[in-house]
């Protein structure tokens, strides 16, 4: 749902995300929210930090060795630097990016992610991850981003958000497969989710906790369950890994065990 009002005193994921990474942007109910869940979760600061890390190496790499010049991401957070834009524009300033949230607190700093290069472009929707017509048929994404040439679908920390909703009929992995289907050959899906794979007992204290408490994490899921969100595509090497062994730079820091980070992380290429 598109949110149409900030509540300070209700924990929102967007302002909680930036609490773990250290940002500026929370308020005192999102701290709350931090804390009850670094009390349960640990190594949650060192998993958002291996989280951002990956996605710069993602796109270092999409940029670099793939070639792609278009990146739509969906739930693109708080401002934190080097945003995507800044990794992809230092590689190919011709570089054309467009962010998506659906929250207000995203809206109030997307002026922070329209700082690109004047050969590149970027731009800000305000649209929900439920909605793909909203996205996929707006018409100031369909400005910036050619659908006629590859594109990176980043849904980078937001499938956890995503809970499937029997009911309704509503999966994330239909949600997933909507986007994908309209991405042309060569486009790639880039994904990072939290898992409870690698330490249980932490996962079902989280999952068993107060949603209301966490921020509202939706949907945990194992890596098979994650690895379906690639069907119909190749993953590039390593395949789905936990983040932080992505491609690394160099040493992994000894703080980043697949326990304390507990989420895996893939990118893929659509034939
Ligand atoms: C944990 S942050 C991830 C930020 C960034 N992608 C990253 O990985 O560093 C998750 C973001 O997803 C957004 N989000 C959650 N549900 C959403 C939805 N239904 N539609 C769009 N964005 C959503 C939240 O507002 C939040 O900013």
């Amino acid at each position: 749902m598109l949110e149409e009002q900030i509540d300070p005193n209700k924990p929102d994921p967007a302002r909680v995300y930036d609490w773990f990474l250290d940002g500026k942007t929370s308020y005192p109910a999102d701290e709350q929210a931090g804390q009850f869940v670094a009390g349960i979760w640990p190594g949650v600061k060192t998993a958002a930090r291996a989280n951002r890390a990956f996605i710069h190496r993602a796109v270092r790499w999409l940029t670099g060795e793939a070639g792609i010049r278009q990146f739509l991401d969906i739930g693109t957070g708080i401002p934190t630097e080097p945003n995507l834009h800044q990794t992809a524009q230092s590689l190919a300033p011709d570089a054309r990016i467009v962010y998506t949230d659906n929250r207000l607190i995203v809206l109030r700093y997307a002026e922070a992610l329209m700082t690109g290069t004047p050969e590149g472009r970027t731009a800000y929707l305000h649209a929900d991850f439920f909605d793909p017509p909203s996205i996929l048929g707006s018409a100031e994404m369909r400005a910036v981003l050619d659908f006629s040439q590859p594109v990176a679908l980043c849904l980078n920390a937001l499938l956890h958000y995503i809970a499937d909703d029997p009911e309704r009929g509503v999966t994330a992995h239909d949600l997933v497969a909507a986007y994908v289907d309209a991405l042309p050959s060569g486009s790639c899906l880039v994904v990072t989710h939290v898992t409870s794979d690698f330490d249980p007992p932490t996962w079902d204290r989280i999952i068993s906790g107060d949603r209301a408490a966490t921020g509202q994490m939706g949907q945990v899921r194992t890596e098979p369950e994650i690895a379906r969100f690639f069907d119909g595509l190749e993953l590039v090497e390593p395949g789905l890994v936990p983040p932080q062994d992505w491609r690394p730079d160099g040493p992994v820091p000894a703080e980043a065990t697949h326990a304390a980070v507990s989420m895996w992380a893939g990118v893929a290429r659509k034939p």
